[in-house]
Order: C-alpha cells, then structure tokens, then sequence
C-alpha cells in the first residue's frame, strides 16, 4: 500500500532522520572517546533547514524527558566522606578573588583528590602496565560511560560475592550494572566521616563478574567499588580488563531497581587514572 507523504508524514520522517542521524553519529565514534566536535556542525544544519520542521516534535520530545532525570551524584561538601575511618574530604573550593576583599570578581580553584564523591576510576588506578600505556580517564570510552544501565538491589546481609553476583541473575548482554547495596539503607555517603565496613565487590565476586557476565561499567553507591577486605585483590581483578569502569560513591537513594538510560561524564584529566563524574538516570 503506497502512503502519500503528508505534511505529518514529512515530519515523522524528518524526525526518524535526525534521531538516526544522531545515533550513526555515536556509533562511528568506534574507540574514539571524544566523537562530538566533527558532527556538531552537521546537526546545526540539519535543525536550520527550513525544510526539517519534522525536528520540531523530536526536539519537544526531548525536552518533556528532562522531567524524568534523576540526579545520582552527590554534592561536594566539606563533611563529605573520605577514604578512612571518620575522614572526611574537607573543603575543596577556595577563593582566589574575592569580592568581599575587594576584588571586582570572586574566582574559586578546585582542590581535591580525583577519587572522592561520584567518580570513575581509571585503568591505571592499580595497574601500572595500563598507567604506564596512558589509559588515563581522559580515554576512557564514552559509550562504554552512556547507554542503558540496569539497577539491582543486592541481598542486604552481604558484600558482592561470587554467590551474591550468582543471585541476581544478571543476563548476558547488559553492559552496565549499579549495585544499590546496604550502603545506601546505612546512608553512608551521607556520614560525616568515612566508614570502611561499606559494601564492596570481594576478590572473587569481581572474577564471577568477568568470569560470567559482559558488564563493563560497575557501578556502587560507596565509597569503593572493592570492599575494604579485598581493596587490592578485586580492583585488580577489575583492571586486568581494561575496558571495564567502576564508578564509585553514586547516590542511589532514589531509584528503585529496574532499567535506565545512564549518563556518566568524567572530567577530561588528562594523566590522570581517576576523576569526578557526573553520572544522571533517566527513566
Ligand atoms: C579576605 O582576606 C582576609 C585577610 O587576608 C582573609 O582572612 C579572608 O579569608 C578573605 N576572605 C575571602 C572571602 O577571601
Ligand atoms: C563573592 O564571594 C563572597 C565571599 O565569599 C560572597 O560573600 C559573595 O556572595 C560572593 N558574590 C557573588 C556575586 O558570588
Ligand atoms: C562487607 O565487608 C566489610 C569488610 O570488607 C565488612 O566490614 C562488612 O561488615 C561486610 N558487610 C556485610 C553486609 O557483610
């Protein structure tokens, strides 16, 4: 059956264009980390077309999801915990300029450790090999960091385990998996000091991980994505392959269990093997 191609039908397929045109975008990326600046122009001038009114909907589309993003990073404070019992990270903005002292701006600087709060680790965090090789955070790789992501609960009376990864069923093919753990009931992220009796990865429940699943970005809602027993050992089960991400310190207090689009976007350090993130769900 033919189909004229009413003004609607135009729009739909215009619509379908650009949001085909916006993923093949991402998936010529391949390994390249940072694809955005060669396309930006392409996308402007596809919405400047007089003839693309069809990116219109797809764009009203796009705005009514922002409703339905829930923020899973937590907020730099002074309290924040650190790494160490009763540690806290302390104040990580400072002003160079301030008004109050007569200056005709206020200008801070950032002064923290690449591994507090919500944030990736990168491969050569404990792998000097992979140090050495510059996989440092800045080539991490971006569609590893955004796509769908499943939330699960893990059995509250238990660090991740080989037996604990084995009773959630994770299937095969999900690529990015956060552990909404004891960590977020004991609201440790929360405290006013760091407590190292938070839920980890064990040595081989991170070996069950690679072993038996395709995840590669682990996400934990505490301070380590390696609970404090196996700190060394499982970070280095997770290492062996560099494509996989922790991301560590995430706030899961709002989210249930059940399946997202994940966004993470760590900060380009260069030489750097760990660095903040800002990491958001969208239902
Ligand atoms: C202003 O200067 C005083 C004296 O150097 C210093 O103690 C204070 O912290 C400064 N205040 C700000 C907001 O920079
Ligand atoms: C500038 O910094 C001072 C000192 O902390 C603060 O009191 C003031 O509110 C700031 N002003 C602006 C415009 O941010
Ligand atoms: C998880 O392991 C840590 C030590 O690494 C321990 O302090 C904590 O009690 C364990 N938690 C559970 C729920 O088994």
């Amino acid at each position: 059956m033919a189909v004229a191609a009413t003004p609607l039908a135009t729009h739909l397929i215009l619509a379908i264009l650009l949001l085909l045109g916006m993923s093949l975008d991402a998936s010529t990326a391949g390994g390249d980390a940072h694809p955005g600046y060669a396309t930006e122009e392409g996308a402007c001038g596809l919405l400047n077309d007089d003839a693309a009114g069809g990116a219109v909907p797809a764009l009203r589309r796009l705005e009514e999801d922002r409703r339905r993003i829930i923020d899973i990073t937590h907020a730099y404070v002074p309290d924040m915990p650190d790494f160490g019992t009763g540690a806290v990270i302390g104040p990580v903005l400072r002003l160079r300029e301030s008004m109050e002292n007569g200056s005709e701006y206020n200008l801070s600087e950032l002064h923290m450790s690449c591994h507090v709060g919500t944030h990736v680790d990168g491969p050569g965090h404990m792998n000097q090999g992979h140090f050495a090789a510059g996989r440092d955070v800045d080539k991490l790789d971006l569609q590893v960091l955004n796509g769908p992501a499943l939330v699960v609960d893990v059995p509250r009376n238990t660090n991740i385990t080989a037996e604990a990864m084995k009773s959630l069923s994770i299937p095969r093919g999900v690529r990015r998996v956060l552990f909404r753990t004891l960590n977020t009931d004991r609201k440790l992220m929360w405290k006013k000091g760091g407590d190292l009796s938070y839920v980890g990865f064990t040595e081989d429940g991170a070996q069950w991980l690679v072993d038996n699943t395709d995840i590669k970005l682990v996400g934990v809602d505490g301070l380590s994505v390696a609970s404090f027993d196996h700190l060394i050992p499982a970070h280095i089960v997770f290492f062996k392959t560099p494509d996989i991400i922790p991301v560590e310190g995430l706030n899961l207090d709002d989210v249930e269990a059940g399946i997202y689009m994940l966004h993470c976007l760590p900060l380009r350090l260069v030489g750097a093997e760990g660095s903040p993130t800002r990491c958001i769900l969208i239902k």
